[in-house]
């Protein structure tokens, strides 16, 4: 049984170190802003993502399905467990930064918005404090909102 939950301390760790070792981005990651939530198949890290709840918005960052795991839901399961925390919190807009993976995102019924507004609108989230600091970065960026 697959079960998605907060990760501990812990298994913040664990999922750090696991994305050093992928191409995914980690520096701007906040440990103490940058909640992460991981699916567990018993044990073990199966997938996860993390979520960073703003004043008028909410961003998902570092979705990751571990590939034998992949094409079965749980890439859906994982975004939209993170779309009820962003209802949770009184929030409706729900942000992500992505190159690779817009045509999963759009599936989910996001909708490409410019990266302009989606620094304006959650300017707190640690992931776009360091996109404004590496505007490099930043200006190779593509975004898409969720109104959830
Ligand atoms: C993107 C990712 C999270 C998808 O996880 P997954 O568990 O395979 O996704 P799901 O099984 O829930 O897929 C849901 C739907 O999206 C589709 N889909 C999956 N990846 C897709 C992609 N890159 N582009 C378009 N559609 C995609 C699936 O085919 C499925 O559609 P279906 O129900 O009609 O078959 C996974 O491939 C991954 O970890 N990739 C590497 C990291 C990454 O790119 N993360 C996103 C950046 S933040």
């Amino acid at each position: 049984m697959i079960e998605i939950r907060p990760a501990s301390a812990v298994e913040f760790l664990a999922i750090f170190e696991r994305l050093k070792t992928i191409p995914m981005q980690w520096a701007d990651i906040d440990p103490a802003r940058s909640l992460f939530h991981a699916a567990f198949d018993r044990d073990s890290i199966i997938g996860f993502s993390r979520f960073e709840p703003d004043e008028h918005g909410a961003l998902l960052g570092s979705l990751y399905v571990e590939p034998a795991y992949r094409k079965a839901g749980l890439g859906q399961a994982i975004v939209e467990y993170i779309e009820e925390l962003t209802c949770q919190r009184g929030l409706m807009q729900l942000f992500v930064f992505s190159t690779e993976a817009g045509g999963f995102f759009q599936r989910l019924g996001f909708v490409e918005t410019p990266v302009e507004v989606t620094v304006q609108a959650i300017p707190h989230s640690p992931q776009v404090e360091w996109y404004v600091q590496h505007p490099h970065y930043l200006a190779e960026e593509v975004t898409y909102v969720k109104h959830v």
